[in-house]
């Protein structure tokens, strides 16, 4: 079903030009309301609430003039879900997509039956409901397919959530809140003339549009005050590295698992595929009527860097503060199995390789125990062919040890799910296995490189399981 959603201003006349800068005012992302709640539940017992998350065909306007054919969730661009800590959510979802759909909560610590393992797909018109627990730390999370074969494809056509999750740690912090909390979602594209979108598993140097909540290079009106700027990068296979104005400071608070042990400030701020990246922007340093840009410095040879544009339009009160320290990151034991993960390609055949393996649903790759900290060290041998990866990992975050013998920096030394290694590079990380046991997944978040194979796949085992 299509039904047409206006997104974006149409100004009549012939479809605009989709990297026209600041044509369009930013969109924020809608928070979801619970459909209902329920009692008990939760290991706290305080209850749960009920959301309807269906992706489906949706015609909307994104370049203005035009209309393009997406697959999103509830038929809007980036719907967001806010929940807290102790609290559950449950999710009945309805496939309305044409292919099928497995939903993973990116950053989600859930059973092995809710995190979108490939043998769960959802076939067309098929339903089904999602537990999960909010039983972790806060952070700014996010929902995608995670289907065998049409991830990559699905997530380029837009089915993309956010999922925020609070608790009573950030809360008390006093950083920016309520409107001045803003999550943001960039992406590349590549619109035809006639607005549709164009989806080439290789072409991500072609992808010269930015979108931001789904529209292209948004302006922002903000207040001269502090902001709380969320930012997701659900790009299939771009990374960005903004910069603000002039190379103006921001300060950097949280990263993938939440927020950082403390806060930095930056005047660059890298984020690839799949990664949270948080600042503070204090718009109170500039005068009411500045425009800021915010462009990306490694945009390809030809395209616009612009991403958005802030407009400061009005002063406004501001009692919120980014303190010294935020959060400790916890001790995770010292680690008693280590792995090693090399990342290659395979020029021959066009498959992305693990350990010289493409994914194969029927084997497992490997087996940590519960209860066990292991150390992992991924290798990225592309050097001839110069291939970034992103190793991900599902069910738990980890802690970055080293890249390369050196010490992570400080907008690395939170928790991590996903971690970009350049070729000829390699990373360390520890990370605990707790709670759940069975199938999840690892891979490369650049998702071309994951459909080609480069993904592989973890049984956590209880304690008394026979070693394999
Ligand atoms: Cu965001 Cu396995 O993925
Ligand atoms: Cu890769």
């Amino acid at each position: 079903g299509a039904g047409a959603v206006a997104m974006a201003d149409t100004t009549g006349g012939g479809p605009g030009n989709p990297d026209e800068p600041f044509a369009v005012p930013l969109r924020q992302a809608r928070v979801l309301r619970p459909l209902g709640a329920g009692a008990g539940g939760g290991r706290h017992g305080m209850g749960y609430d009920v959301y309807r998350l269906s992706p489906r065909e949706t015609d909307v306007a994104v370049v203005p003039g035009t209309t393009t054919r997406m697959r999103l969730f509830n038929g809007e661009p980036v719907p967001v879900i806010r929940a807290t800590r102790g609290r559950p959510v449950v999710i009945q979802q309805t496939n309305g997509l044409g292919v099928p759909f497995a939903m993973h909560l990116h950053g989600g610590h859930v059973p092995a039956h809710d995190d979108g393992h490939p043998d769960d797909e959802l076939l067309t018109g098929a339903g089904r409901v999602f537990y999960y627990p909010n039983d972790q730390q806060a952070s700014s999370m996010w929902l995608h397919d995670h289907s065998l074969h049409a991830h990559a494809e699905n997530v380029y056509f837009g089915a993309v959530a956010g999922y925020l999750l609070t608790d009573d740690f950030e809360r008390r912090l006093p950083l920016p809140k309520g409107r001045y909390d803003v999550p943001l979602y960039l992406r590349d594209a590549k619109f035809a003339a006639d607005g549709s979108l164009v989806y080439d598993m290789g072409g991500f140097m072609n992808r010269p549009t930015v979108l931001v909540n789904g529209r292209p290079r948004p302006y922002f009106e903000v207040a001269a005050r502090k902001y709380r700027i969320r930012l997701t990068n659900t790009s299939n296979e771009r990374a960005f590295l903004l910069q603000l104005g002039e190379g103006d400071e921001m300060t950097h608070i949280a990263s993938d698992g939440g927020l950082l042990p403390a806060p930095y400030a930056t005047r660059a701020l890298e984020i690839w595929p799949a990664e949270r990246q948080e600042v503070v922007i204090d718009f109170s340093r500039y005068p009411v009527g500045t425009k800021l840009v915010l462009a990306n410095r490694i945009a390809y040879r030809g395209e616009a860097p612009e991403v958005m544009r802030f407009d400061v339009v009005r002063t406004a009160e501001d009692r919120s503060s980014v303190p010294d320290r935020l959060r400790p990151v916890a001790d995770v034991g010292t680690p008693t199995v280590e792995r090693t993960f090399v990342m290659s390609f395979d020029a021959a055949t066009g498959a992305h390789l693990i350990n010289g393996k493409p994914f194969d649903p029927e084997r497992v790759d490997i087996r940590p125990r519960l209860g066990n900290t292991e150390i992992w060290t991924v290798h990225n041998t592309d050097t001839k062919f110069g291939i970034p990866h992103s190793m991900h990992t599902h069910l738990e975050h980890f802690q970055i040890v080293d890249r390369d013998g050196a010490a992570p920096a400080p907008g690395e030394a939170g928790w991590k799910d996903t971690v970009t290694v350049m070729p000829g590079k390699s990373v360390r990380f520890k990370l605990k296995f707790t709670d759940y046991t069975g199938k999840f997944m690892y891979h490369c978040h650049l998702l071309g490189h994951m459909t080609m194979g480069m993904m592989g796949q973890m049984e956590v085992v209880d304690r008394t399981a026979r070693r394999a």
